[in-house]
């Protein structure tokens, strides 16, 4: 057992996560519903930081203006008085049959146009309650069917939404930034923008992509056979880890959604290293400083005390792997295995300071390929000083 979380921590839960009524293709709900005020309660008493939302888990799709307002007024007056931040917002474009064929890339250009003016709304949401991110996972967007999207004009219009998007947070002075959400399939048999890289890709291409960055899920990278830490290296040094979903995923399969560690522990601690220490050979690198988002799903099979027993879990083995992660980093042993595993030289540049081609091409480094090959590199010593850290021995 470990220490209880704080507002430190900034740990925060999506109102649909602990807000599952345990529905799923196969089932009905196993939970009653409460209403969102109360989750933000709950989830408040636990020690969490903050609250994310979709639009339509605060009020209903076809609600009117007036219902809107008043139960977004309502959500707000209830985290303000709990201390709690609204942290993200973000769209429900994928329950109503509406977005089967998804929003903004829907073939069908009156459901694309109904779909941006959701989410245009919904930033307006997010700025109203104060939120910093805005999330954007697209699930629908994508198909079964390879013939049955021009994927050209697909990604054309993905990045003409997203861009409109960007370009009305900046006219309306929002203090926003947008963080796309890759998942490879589920619920369409192939999304667009399936992994961390793809979405890196797709964000050059913008024309403001400066205020556009992702939100890696553990479960999503899992789920194409990836590495969440080396997606959330690639995204920290690129600049764009803006927002992460924390979760547990046991292979390859539909998205487990599972408490964060109840996966892959191994990579799970790993992550926290990551996110908690930074890169080993870069004191000054970047640092990921945001909410600790947990996305998971308390299963079906619980009470409500169930519900918040998996929040509870969630954090506190955030935290017990927060501490194991410290202890790793600074026991001298790990330290002496990094060092004779090159860990740190290789924020060496190859070449050196001021060296052209040229020079570099020409000069004679006295290599020999032999002697190098015989190199141990010991990274299994250090890959079980981590279990050692992990499992305590
Ligand atoms: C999923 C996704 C969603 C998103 C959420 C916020 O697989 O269902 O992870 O939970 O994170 O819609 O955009
Ligand atoms: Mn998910
Ligand atoms: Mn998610």
């Amino acid at each position: 057992m470990t220490r209880l979380p704080t507002a430190e921590d900034k740990f925060s839960f999506g109102l649909w996560t602990v807000g599952w009524t345990g529905v799923d293709p196969f089932g009905t709900a196993s939970r009653p519903a409460l209403d969102p005020w109360e989750y933000a309660e709950r989830l408040a008493e636990l020690g969490v930081w903050g609250i994310t939302f979709h639009d339509n888990d605060v009020f209903p799709f076809d609600a009117d203006e007036a219902t809107k307002d008043r139960r977004v007024a309502r959500l707000r007056e209830v985290t303000e008085r709990a201390g709690l931040v609204i942290e993200t917002v973000t769209t429900n474009t994928f329950t109503h049959p509406v977005f089967k064929d998804g929003a903004l890339t829907a073939n069908d250009r009156e459901v694309r146009r109904f779909g941006l003016r959701k989410i245009l709304r919904a930033t307006d949401i997010a700025a109203r309650v104060g939120a910093s991110t805005f999330v954007m996972w697209g699930g629908r967007e994508g198909a079964e069917y390879d013939g049955s999207k021009d994927l050209f004009a697909a990604f054309e219009r993905y990045r003409e939404g997203v861009d409109t998007v960007a370009a009305y947070i900046k006219s309306q002075g929002y203090d926003l930034r947008i963080a796309l959400e890759p998942k490879p399939n589920e619920p369409r048999g192939d999304i667009l923008l399936p992994t961390v890289g793809h979405a890196l890709g797709f964000i050059a291409r913008l024309e403001h992509g400066d205020i556009v960055g992702l939100n890696p899920e553990t479960g999503h990278e899992q789920m194409a056979n990836l590495n969440y830490s080396h997606a959330l290296a690639q995204a920290l040094w690129s600049g764009k880890l803006f927002h992460i979903d924390l979760n547990g995923q046991r292979g390859l399969k539909y998205d487990q959604d599972l408490v964060f560690g109840h996966g892959d522990l191994l990579s799970a601690f790993f992550t926290v290293d990551l996110l908690e220490n930074g890169f080993p050979a870069q004191p000054d690198g970047p640092r990921y400083t945001g909410p600790r988002h947990f996305d998971y799903k308390p299963s079906r099979t619980e009470h409500f005390a169930g519900v918040w027993e998996s929040a509870r879990a969630c954090m506190s083995t955030y935290l017990m792997l927060a501490e194991k992660a410290r202890a790793f980093r600074a026991d001298p042993r790990v330290q002496e295995a990094m060092a004779y595993s090159g860990v740190f030289d290789l924020a060496r540049p190859t070449l050196g300071d001021g060296e052209s081609i040229a020079e570099f091409l020409s000069a004679d480094d006295g290599f020999d390929a032999e002697k190098a090959a015989e190199r141990d590199f010991g990274f299994v010593r250090l890959q079980q000083l981590a279990v050692e850290h992990l499992v305590g021995s």
